[in-house]
């Protein structure tokens, strides 16, 4: 029997959220035993391809479609029990065996419909108030964490006491629906289709809720587990763990474009505390890096393009790049590389390595612009200041490199790799001070260069 203990490896975004961490994860699990998400909630699209066919999951890790890896959900991730069914039916109508592999944290607050009106009640009044909108997904992840860190949150272990569960859904009721009804004047508000069930006079009904919840309790059960203690023994008998992050370190709830951002920590550290595990098992950090930029929502967003514009580079990378979300389908904004940014990311998250994805992408741009630092305020800075004021008045710095015109579309040895593409990844290494450990070259699992394998110690 091995008694070697396993090898983990974090992989995060290190920019705006849809960097490809999905992809990475997917083909990862060729040398992992379990999957587990750390943060965030169904708020996440991750996008698998593979032989072809593609695959969208929002809460579900991305070590499913491997067959035999545990998936776990961990504690720091807010949990909607109705995208969480309605997720694994989709996957199991295509075939794939889940309910032996998935195990979901007892600990895990829950989102309930209440969570989705305030999200998009609150989104309304800013626009009504002449705030911008902070462009958020409308899933209730923002109201969710507020309700954990305010110690009033329905937590999955919650379910298993019908009366508990009764008492502690009226008083959030009460809160919630006085917000909505009195401040944010929900009753003149359309929620649309998918809340309408659960709403009545701008106000969240406790009955179909809370049967609702009962119905998904029964379901979900044999899923709930222990998850902190089935990883520490996992990694003690010898299972490599991969910590999926979603969203992106630019996201992050302290370290971002705030208040742009989402309601989670999305660094790496994080993984530590959302899965239960002390953070010495987090043995490699792996950044998630497109080879461009992209953005969903709103906020500052230094090297934006014009991208809305046929025959601007913008363009180009919208396009060739299918730069569409996965959860709301909304274009995300797409600009230069933006280095300076990344040598914030690889401060918060402390980076081992790097992923670039994307890189066929830039495929046939004559010339591509990388962002070495900022003008603001009169001074030249060289990394990404905080928050989303002075974000918003960098002018960014930029040093033009020579495109390639040949197609870099499913390599994989970087040897391969035109030289041009090779001095861009090489001179992303240089200024960001993070080694390309890999590199991604199509939306596809195997089209992928490996230059070090993360769970190889050294
Ligand atoms: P995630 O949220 O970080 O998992 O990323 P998403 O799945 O939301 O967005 C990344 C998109 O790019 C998906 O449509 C992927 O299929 C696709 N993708 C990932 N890696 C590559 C790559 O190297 N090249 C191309 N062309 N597409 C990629
Ligand atoms: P993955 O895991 C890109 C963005 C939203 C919005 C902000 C706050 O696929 O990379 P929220 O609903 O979280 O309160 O919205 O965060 N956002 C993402 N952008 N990818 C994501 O996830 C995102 N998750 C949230 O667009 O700007
Ligand atoms: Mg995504």
């Amino acid at each position: 029997m091995n008694t070697k203990p396993g090898r983990n490896v974090v992989v995060v975004g290190t920019q705006w959220g849809d960097e490809g961490k999905g992809k990475l994860v997917d083909w990862l699990t060729e040398s992992a035993q379990a999957v587990v998400r750390f943060q965030g909630g169904h708020n996440a699209g991750h996008t698998l391809v593979i032989n072809g066919v593609k695959t969208a999951l929002h809460l579900i890790p991305s070590g499913i479609m491997r067959a035999g890896v545990k998936c776990y959900i961990g504690n720091g991730v807010v949990l909607s029990v109705a995208k969480l069914l309605e997720e694994m039916a989709g996957l199991e109508k295509a075939g794939v065996e889940l309910r032996s592999r998935l195990r979901i944290s007892e600990a895990c607050p829950l989102i309930l419909p209440f969570h989705a009106a305030l999200d998009v009640a609150r989104e309304a009044a800013r626009e009504k108030g002449g705030s911008e909108k902070i462009g958020t997904t409308g899933r209730g992840i923002g109201p969710a964490y507020e309700d954990k860190i305010g110690r009033r949150a329905l937590r999955v272990q919650d379910l298993k006491h019908p009366e508990r569960f009764a008492a502690k859904l009226r008083d959030l009721l009460d809160l919630h629906n006085h917000v909505l009804t009195t401040y944010l004047g929900s009753a003149a508000f359309d929620f649309g289709p998918h809340l309408a069930p659960y709403m009545q006079d701008g106000r969240v009904l406790f009955q179909p809720v809370f049967d609702e919840a009962m119905r998904h309790a029964a379901i979900l059960q044999p899923m709930v587990a222990d998850v902190s203690r089935e990883l520490n023994e996992a990694h003690l008998r010898g299972d490599n763990i991969l910590f999926e992050g979603a969203q992106g370190t630019l996201l992050d709830v302290d370290h971002g474009t705030y208040p742009f951002v989402t309601s989670s920590n999305c660094v790496a550290g994080n993984a530590a505390a959302g899965a239960g595990v002390g953070p010495g098992l987090l043995h490699y950090v792996l950044g998630i890096t497109k080879a461009y930029c992209t953005r969903v929502g709103s906020g500052p967003f230094p090297t934006e393009l014009e991208w809305e514009k046929p025959g601007t580079p913008g363009y180009h990378m919208s396009t060739v790049g299918f730069e569409k979300g996965v959860t709301t389908g909304r274009s995300r904004r797409c600009g230069w590389f933006d280095a300076a940014l990344l040598k914030r990311s690889a401060q918060v998250n402390g980076l081992s390595g790097m992923c670039i994805t994307k890189l066929d992408v830039l495929d046939g741009l004559s010339e591509l612009k990388l962002c070495t630092g900022y003008r603001l305020d009169g001074a030249l800075v060289d990394i990404l200041p905080m928050g989303a004021d002075d974000i918003a008045a960098c002018e960014p710095v930029y040093e033009t490199m020579p495109g390639w015109s040949d197609s870099t579309v499913g390599v994989t040895e970087y040897d391969r790799l035109p030289l041009a593409a090779r001095q861009y990844l090489e001179r992303i290494a240089q200024i960001t001070g993070v080694p390309i450990h890999m590199v991604s070259t199509s939306p596809d699992r195997d089209h992928t260069i490996l230059m070090r394998n993360p769970f190889l110690a050294g």
